[in-house]
């Protein structure tokens, strides 16, 4: 990803959740026995961490090995299988919303389960990538309110997930923005955040979870620096069923540290091939041991263990 080289932060912090997806026709076909209007909605925002496929074909998430331990091909997930998404789609036994991208190309029923509107790479405010930020992602949204794609009842049937990972910091460390500034920073991102979670609210939307926001310096990129951020209580806020946890102690015995795909070389990462189409990057042998499956997203295994923490607090969403 072109955006991987600048990463300074690793961010693993998130919520929410429930059971593990046991077979490939449960991760298909949900356990949710309501459909139509009825059925609960997944609505999705943010970044590579909840993304499932709204980059170009072209892009790096779309090429091996990336979604090689499942479904074993790449589908546009920043990891070798599940992301966040599909683990919380199956907590609230729905499939995985599809992606937004794919709106022209999918029949509508397919979107009875939701949505996802998250591009990797971005962030609350624009970020080194080309793709709409979270706001952007909203406006997107509140078009196809406006539309009735979504109706209002659906809204009520809706919980959304959003998600902000390092993007944003990434992109203010490398626009040389100082360190010293980073609480400066962040109070704004918060601010902004708070900005989209109440306008998300204001279109009708009653459950959200988010994911608290966390700057973490024990990825693999990332340097020996940590600074924590709160997240606005807005719990009280009349109404909204609103959720954010911290999950800090999700390793297990994982391999915290080491990525299972890696570039085979200064330059390249994983996925990376040279001018002659030769693969230019390492997998290790099994990916379900490590944490990370990159040097910036967890693998489906380390997204299993951060899912096995948050799980408890999703059924207040429920
Ligand atoms: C939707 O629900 C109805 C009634 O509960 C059921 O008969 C129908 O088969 C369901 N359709 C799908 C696609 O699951
Ligand atoms: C989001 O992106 C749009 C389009 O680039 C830009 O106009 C807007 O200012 C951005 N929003 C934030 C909060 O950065
Ligand atoms: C944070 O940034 C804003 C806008 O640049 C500035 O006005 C403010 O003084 C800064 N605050 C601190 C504590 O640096």
């Amino acid at each position: 990803m072109e955006n991987q080289r600048h990463t300074s932060f690793l961010f693993v912090s998130l919520f929410l959740y429930l059971s593990t997806v046991s077979s490939e026709k449960e991760w298909l076909v949900g356990k949710d026995q309501r459909n139509g209007s009825e059925a609960l909605k997944l609505l999705v925002f943010g970044d590579s961490y909840v993304d499932t496929g709204n980059w170009e074909k072209s892009s790096g998430s779309w090429h091996s090995p990336y979604g090689m331990t499942f479904p074993g091909k790449p589908t546009g997930r920043f990891s070798d299988g599940r992301v966040l998404t599909d683990f919380i789609a199956s907590f609230f036994g729905v499939p995985s919303p599809q992606p937004y991208m794919w709106r022209k190309s999918v029949k509508k029923p397919l979107f009875q389960y939701g949505m996802n509107f998250a591009y990797g790479g971005t962030g609350v405010f624009n970020t080194m990538v080309n793709q709409p930020n979270m706001t952007s992602q909203i406006d997107l949204f509140q078009g196809l309110v406006k539309e009735n794609f979504f109706t209002k009842q659906d809204l009520e049937f809706s919980v959304v997930l959003l998600s902000v990972a390092g993007n944003d910091y990434a992109a203010h460390v490398f626009r040389d923005g100082k360190e010293q500034d980073l609480p400066n920073f962040t109070g704004s991102l918060m601010n902004q955040l708070e900005v989209n979670i109440r306008r998300i609210h204001s279109l009708g939307v009653r459950k959200m979870a988010v994911t608290a926001v966390e700057p973490m310096a024990d990825g693999p990129e990332a340097a020996a620096r940590e600074r924590r951020i709160k997240i606005p209580d807005l719990r009280s806020s009349h109404g909204l069923h609103f959720r954010t946890e911290d999950t800090r102690k999700h390793c297990s015995s994982l391999n915290p540290l080491k990525p299972c795909c890696v570039g085979s070389g200064k330059g390249y990462s994983c996925g990376s091939t040279d001018e002659k189409g030769a693969k230019k990057y390492e997998v290790c042998k099994n990916p379900e041991l490590s944490f990370f499956w990159d040097t910036i997203h967890p693998s489906q295994s380390g997204w299993e263990s951060v899912y096995s923490i948050i799980r408890p607090s999703l059924y207040e969403l429920y």
